[in-house]
């Protein structure tokens, strides 16, 4: 009897738990393009900075909207032409259609702080070298801009500006449409109009659509993750940052990484991640 009440108990836990689970493949940023230290061969690297977690992490004085989290998500305040405050409200454009449910149509919504984590590089304003702590062993020089210590190739730069004049450069399309970019707008960022939404409760969505999504609980056994108390769909949900997709290094080339190219949760085989959530 007791151990049904505590089977119970566990199921109530379960039930109300936000489905986060950790990622699924074998970490190793080491050998991913999240790797921008001088140590690796991606070629998004900095001259002289040879940390790799500083690009996103501190171990003191980090701001709280992430794990240790080592960027800002205003930096209007900086030199930088390009810089936003990415966290102000209606910056973002969601993607919309007419066949959306009514949750994921809200066009109003906020973007919530964990695909900001994100966006703070793949917008495209803020530059990816752009840190609040330092490193002690390269003292900072200048508290508002950048020190020589963080670069990439000798530069300032944003995604954007790592993509330019290329607007086929991957990471420039998140946060600033295919669209403008093709027609050589660069200086804007806020745009996720053309990408898939995000910033919604699945809990929701699903109510939305039963027919055409899978339960919450499904979609997590098949590896994707939610977050927060309504179980949120986020970049996250699909991606993981961390983990090692045989893009350089050791494990280079494997199929058995290659497969969670880039960054994702779970591979997308035979469209595996999208049939994660959608019943297709
Ligand atoms: C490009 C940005 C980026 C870099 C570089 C990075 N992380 Fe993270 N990390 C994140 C984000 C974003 C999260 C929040 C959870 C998520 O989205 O997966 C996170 C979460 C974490 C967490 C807490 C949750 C978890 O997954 O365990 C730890 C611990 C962590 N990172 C450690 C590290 C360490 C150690 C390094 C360097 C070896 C590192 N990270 C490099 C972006 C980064
Ligand atoms: C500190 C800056 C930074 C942060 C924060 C960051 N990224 Fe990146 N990311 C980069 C850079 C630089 C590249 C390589 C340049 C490019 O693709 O344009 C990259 C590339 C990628 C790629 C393409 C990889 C490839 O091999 O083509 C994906 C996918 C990605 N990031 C997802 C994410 C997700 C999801 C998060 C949040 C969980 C995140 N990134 C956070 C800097 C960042
Ligand atoms: C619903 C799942 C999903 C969500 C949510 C999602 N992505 Fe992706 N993302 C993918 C998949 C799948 C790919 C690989 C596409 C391919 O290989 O054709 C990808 C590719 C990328 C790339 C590589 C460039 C490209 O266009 O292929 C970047 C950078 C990226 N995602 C960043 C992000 C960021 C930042 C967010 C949040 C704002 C996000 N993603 C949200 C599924 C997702
Ligand atoms: C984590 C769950 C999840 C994953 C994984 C996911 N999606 Fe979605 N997707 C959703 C939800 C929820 C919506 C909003 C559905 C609604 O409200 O009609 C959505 C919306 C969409 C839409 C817009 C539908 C419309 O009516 O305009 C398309 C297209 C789409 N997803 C395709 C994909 C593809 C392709 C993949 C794989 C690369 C994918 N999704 C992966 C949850 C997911």
């Amino acid at each position: 009897m007791r151990s049904i009440v505590a089977v119970m108990g566990m199921l109530i836990v379960l039930a109300v738990l936000p489905l986060s689970a950790m990622a699924k493949g074998v970490a190793g940023i080491a050998n991913t393009m999240h790797n921008m230290s001088k140590t690796t061969s991606s070629p998004y690297n900095a001259s002289d900075e040879d940390e790799i977690c500083i690009f996103c992490h501190t171990p003191h004085g980090g701001s709280l909207d992430g794990p240790l989290w080592n960027r800002e998500m205003d930096d209007t305040a900086s030199s930088n032409p390009l810089a936003a405050n990415i966290a102000a409200p209606g910056y973002f454009t969601h993607y919309d259609s007419s066949t959306l449910g009514a949750t994921a149509g809200d066009t109003a919504r906020a973007v919530s702080t964990e695909s900001l984590l994100c966006l703070s590089c793949h917008d495209g304003t803020i530059a990816v070298n752009r840190v609040i702590n330092l490193s002690n062993r390269t003292p900072q020089l200048d508290a508002t801009e950048p020190t020589e210590r963080i670069r990439m190739n000798d530069q300032w730069v944003t995604i954007k500006e790592i993509g330019f004049p290329d607007p086929l450069a991957p990471g420039a399309w998140i946060g600033s449409s295919r669209d403008r970019l093709f027609n050589m707008i660069y200086n804007v960022g806020g745009d996720l109009s053309d990408d898939h939404p995000i910033s919604f409760s699945y809990d929701a969505a699903y109510l939305d659509d039963p027919s055409g999504l899978d339960t919450t609980v499904n979609a997590a056994g098949k590896n994707v993750r939610f977050f927060g108390a309504t179980n949120r769909v986020e970049c996250s949900s699909c991606h993981d940052p961390h983990v090692d997709y045989g893009k350089y290094g050791t494990n280079a080339g494997d199929p058995a990484y290659t497969v969670y190219t880039p960054f994702l949760i779970t591979p997308n085989t035979g469209s595996a991640l999208c049939k994660a959530c959608h019943v297709k």
